[in-house]
């Protein structure tokens, strides 16, 4: 048999092993070091993995043999909460934010989220590819190879598809693989303020049907925080949704404790995300459930909010995944290495357990397990080679970009040899 691919001289190949479940406890500590290592791809998928020269038997006239140059390599990024598509920037919020003006509170004075609505109703469809196109650029130019987009500028269905085209477009055309979450339920436009009801009913029976009916998103999300949706309005959204084929998300207990991971857990979603208020009596359910706890730390960092207690629910059993939650709010930054150096030094995450979790937590946390996530046969060939000589220095090292290329789907997309 011959492959299409040799990567060869591995310094240090770093992956786990898909156990069939997310990792959890002492797991999420575990991964598999494999040194002087070689991978072979094959129709864009791992066909083997082994040590030293022993790929002979693997190679023919037309493969490939790239070099690795003794780097580190590990498995492609994923980025499993990302609010990637959207009009404009809020900079202009920037020194509201540092007066100290709570993000909730620019919220209901109409800024915050319902201004960035406001600039992608405006935006063409052209404009918010571009401008997405050029985030999602970045993204995979520090190791990222899939990432989930949701909705949630619209808060109509027109601009809602509008965003959602932009996403399914992108996941066509750029070698990023995309995960679609509609996010019709991220806040509530002024003019039903006093009439939640009112926009519920629009979300459920119109959107959400009519989005399925396209076929533009796979996942539900809303967003459960006091003086946005309740839990009470987040329950009724989301079985509605998940009648209707979605499987589900929430953003829960991000700033206050309304009990959003408790809600995760009862309505089997599979992932929780934020959770920096989330009670140890949610985390407990989260643990029982096998829900992933999607952990932002870039929003603490911004917000300048407590962290995420990643360590409880690491002991409590809870699977933990980390993504960037990349906004024009929360936290305007794509770089998922940051909030990963962030995972070790704001949530105190182990490296190992940092790289688990925007790997194969990530995967399944996005309902990928079965494609991405390790390195392993079978699996889609995406894998980063890192200017790293270990995985303790990626972490340590901050703010710059480790990558020194990319491979997506068996595929060089990033060099930064050349
Ligand atoms: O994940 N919390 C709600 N949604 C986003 C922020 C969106 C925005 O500020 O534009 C988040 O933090
Ligand atoms: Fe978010």
């Amino acid at each position: 048999m011959s492959v299409d691919m040799i990567i060869k001289n591995i310094g240090k190949l770093i992956t786990s092993k898909d156990t069939g479940r997310p990792k959890t406890k002492k797991e999420m500590n575990q991964i598999e070091i494999t040194k002087n290592a070689y991978i072979a791809i094959e129709n864009g998928r791992f066909i083997e993995i082994g040590e030293g020269n022993n790929y002979n038997h693997l190679v023919n006239e037309s493969t490939k043999i790239e070099d690795a140059q003794g780097l580190l390599v590990v498995p492609g990024f994923i980025d499993s909460h990302t609010h990637l598509v959207h009009g404009g920037s809020r900079e202009n919020e920037f020194l509201k934010k540092i007066e100290g003006i709570p993000y909730i509170e620019i919220l209901k004075q109409g800024g915050g989220i319902l201004s960035t609505v406001k600039s992608t109703k405006t935006a063409s469809e052209d404009e918010l590819y571009y401008k997405a196109k050029q985030s999602l650029d970045k993204m995979l130019e520090l190791g990222v190879t899939t990432v989930e987009s949701k909705s949630g500028y619209g808060l109509e269905l027109d601009t809602e598809i509008k965003q959602l085209k932009v996403a399914n477009k992108l996941d066509k055309n750029h070698p990023v693989d995309l995960v679609h979450t509609f996010l019709g339920a991220h806040a509530i436009p002024i003019e039903y303020k006093e009439n939640h009801k009112g926009f519920i009913d629009i979300i459920v029976n119109d959107m959400m049907p009519k989005i399925k009916e396209l076929g533009l998103a796979e996942f539900c999300d809303v967003f459960c925080e006091e003086g946005v949706f309740s839990i009470e309005e987040t329950e009724y959204i989301l079985k509605k949704s998940k009648a209707m084929g979605y499987k589900l998300k929430i953003h829960a207990d991000e700033i206050v404790s309304l009990g959003g991971a408790e809600l995760a857990a009862k309505l089997k979603c599979t992932s929780a995300d934020h959770l920096m208020a989330a009670s140890e009596a949610g985390m407990k359910m989260l643990a029982e459930n096998y829900t992933i706890a999607n952990l932002l730390p870039g929003t603490s960092f911004n917000l300048n909010k407590d962290y995420a207690n990643a360590r409880k629910m690491i002991e409590l059993g809870v699977p933990v995944a980390l993504s960037s939650d990349y906004n024009p709010g929360s936290c305007p930054s794509e770089n998922l290495q940051f909030a990963m150096q962030l995972g070790c030094l704001g949530l105190k995450m182990t490296p190992n357990e940092v790289l688990n979790a925007v790997t194969i937590n990530a995967a399944y946390s996005i309902d990928r397990q079965d494609e991405i996530g390790t390195i392993e046969v079978g699996k889609k060939a995406d894998l980063v080679i890192c200017n790293a000589p270990n995985i303790e220095y990626l972490m340590y090292h901050f703010g710059i970009n480790h990558v020194n290329k990319v491979y997506k789907n068996g595929k060089l997309v990033v060099d930064k040899n050349l």
